[in-house]
């Protein structure tokens, strides 16, 4: 009796204390869903092969990694969800204390054979490792993704540019009868959430994602797609500190470099400097730039076209140097021809003691020679020399005469150098209005087609 009474209490304690206590696996051992049951793997889960297994797809752009224009490689870092239907899959959720999803191995169950046609390498980010299932018989799965896709890159406005890229998804061997593909969220939600869950922007400011649908024959076959579009604006600011304000200040320096004086080759060896400083920045853009393009890029255009300008510049220096350099090269030989007449003098001279005796032999070799018509005066002082203070005169003359030659050698060479000393100033002011018209022209036209 006693027994009997203990027993009561023990069922009836455990009446009041346990609830209904249920688990996952309760579930699972419900559906029959163990991981040797293949019955929900093998194929696509219809129970009427001719339903299409509708997959609805939203993905988020969580980063873009890296844009590379060079091997037009686009990588962002995406977040994409899969929802489909596992028609062989339900439950009560009541008869489970309302269990209404089990998270379940990703291998149990069929998925959709999605991938994305751009991708050129495989990713190798860990899966997530479970997928979720409700009691409708949903699947929900999710995957991040980097995504390494090519793109094809239009580079024509770099680095003012903006680019667009796309990830097609669809299925591999379903066609659009066993299978169609849905977006969750339209462009505009898909932008909004991309905006909200964006982590790193750097280089690239992400504009929009759009989303469109579009079907493939291939065979006579159809399979449908879904084209997501990633647009995205580069922000110019460290080409534009790196690159283009660097050739613009060197071709300034060169504009400058026409108030350098332009004997003793101080310009040419400037302007050569100059060249060659831009030469250097020419080899950065050879590693940005993909060596092929349609349409040759802008800053290709500006980097030639200023460095063609300072070769013309350099070239225009190089001639002015020319001509000044020929008009000194008569100079020269002015200066030697009185250094050979000096040595024709000093023997004679040698001889004599004093000083004015020495001017009234310069002067006698000189009357002597073709000078003699130039100054007729000469021979008659000469003939009255006889008194004292004419010797002084005589040395005057002699001065003088010495002096008028050497003015007309020297107006001589003058008239012949000056010549090309006044065509090089010519040139260089012709050249200068050239070089700076030129030179804004182009810069407004080919900053009026960046911007644009
Ligand atoms: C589960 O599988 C067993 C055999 O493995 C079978 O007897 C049972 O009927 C199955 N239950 C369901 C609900 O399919
Ligand atoms: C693709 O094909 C399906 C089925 O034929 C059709 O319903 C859908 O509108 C098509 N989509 C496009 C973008 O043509």
């Amino acid at each position: 009796m006693k027994c009997f009474s203990f027993l009561l209490i023990i069922i009836f304690t455990d009446g009041v204390v346990s609830k209904k206590v249920c688990n996952y696996m309760d579930v699972l051992d419900y559906l029959n869903l163990t991981k040797d049951n293949n019955a929900f793997k093998l194929t696509r889960p219809v129970l009427d092969y001719t339903h299409p297994t509708i997959v609805e797809l939203d993905i988020l752009l969580y980063a873009i990694l890296a844009v590379i224009e060079k091997t037009q490689t686009f990588i962002p870092f995406i977040w994409a969800t899969l929802k489909w239907n596992h028609e062989r899959i339900s439950w009560d959720p009541a008869q489970f204390c309302g269990i209404s999803q089990v998270a379940i191995p990703r291998d149990m169950l069929w998925k959709p054979d999605l991938f994305i046609y751009e991708m050129i390498e495989k990713d190798d980010s860990p899966l997530n490792p479970y997928i979720l299932l409700a009691s409708d018989g949903s699947v929900y799965s999710e995957e991040d993704m980097r995504v390494v896709s090519t793109c094809k890159m239009d580079v024509h406005k770099f680095p003012f540019d903006t680019q667009k890229c796309n990830i097609t998804i669809g299925s591999a061997i379903h066609c659009v009868n066993e299978m169609r593909i849905f977006p969750c969220s339209n462009s505009s939600r898909a932008t909004q959430f991309s905006r909200e869950v964006m982590k790193t922007q750097g280089e690239w400011e992400f504009l929009q994602l759009s989303v469109s649908s579009t079907n493939i024959t291939f065979s006579g076959r159809k399979w449908e797609h879904l084209i997501y579009t990633f647009t995205m604006k580069r922000r110019p600011l460290l080409h534009v500190i790196n690159f283009l304000l660097p050739i613009l200040f060197f071709l300034f320096l060169d504009i400058a470099s026409f108030f350098i004086a332009d004997h003793r080759g101080e310009k040419l060896g400037f302007k050569v400097t100059v060249l060659l400083a831009i030469s250097v920045l020419l080899l950065i853009l050879n590693d940005i730039l993909p060596s092929m393009s349609n349409k040759t890029p802008l800053i290709a255009t500006y980097c030639i076209v200023i460095f063609a300008l300072m070769l013309l510049s350099l070239l225009e220096t190089i001639l002015v140097t020319y001509l000044i350099d020929k008009d000194s090269v008569c100079q020269e030989k002015f200066r030697l021809k009185e250094d050979k007449k000096e040595e024709v003098k000093t023997p004679n001279c040698k001889m004599e003691v004093k000083r004015p005796t020495c001017c009234s032999c310069t002067f006698k070799v000189s009357a002597g020679g073709k000078q003699h018509e130039l100054l007729p005066v000469a021979e008659e002082v000469n003939s009255i020399s006889q008194s004292g203070d004419s010797h002084l005169l005589l040395s005057i003359l002699a001065e003088l005469k010495e002096m008028q030659h050497t003015v007309n050698v020297r107006l001589n060479c003058r008239t012949e150098g000056g010549k090309f000393v006044l065509w090089a100033a010519r040139i260089n002011r012709a050249f200068f209005i050239f070089y700076i018209s030129t030179v804004s022209l182009f810069l407004l036209l080919i900053f009026v087609e960046w911007h644009i």
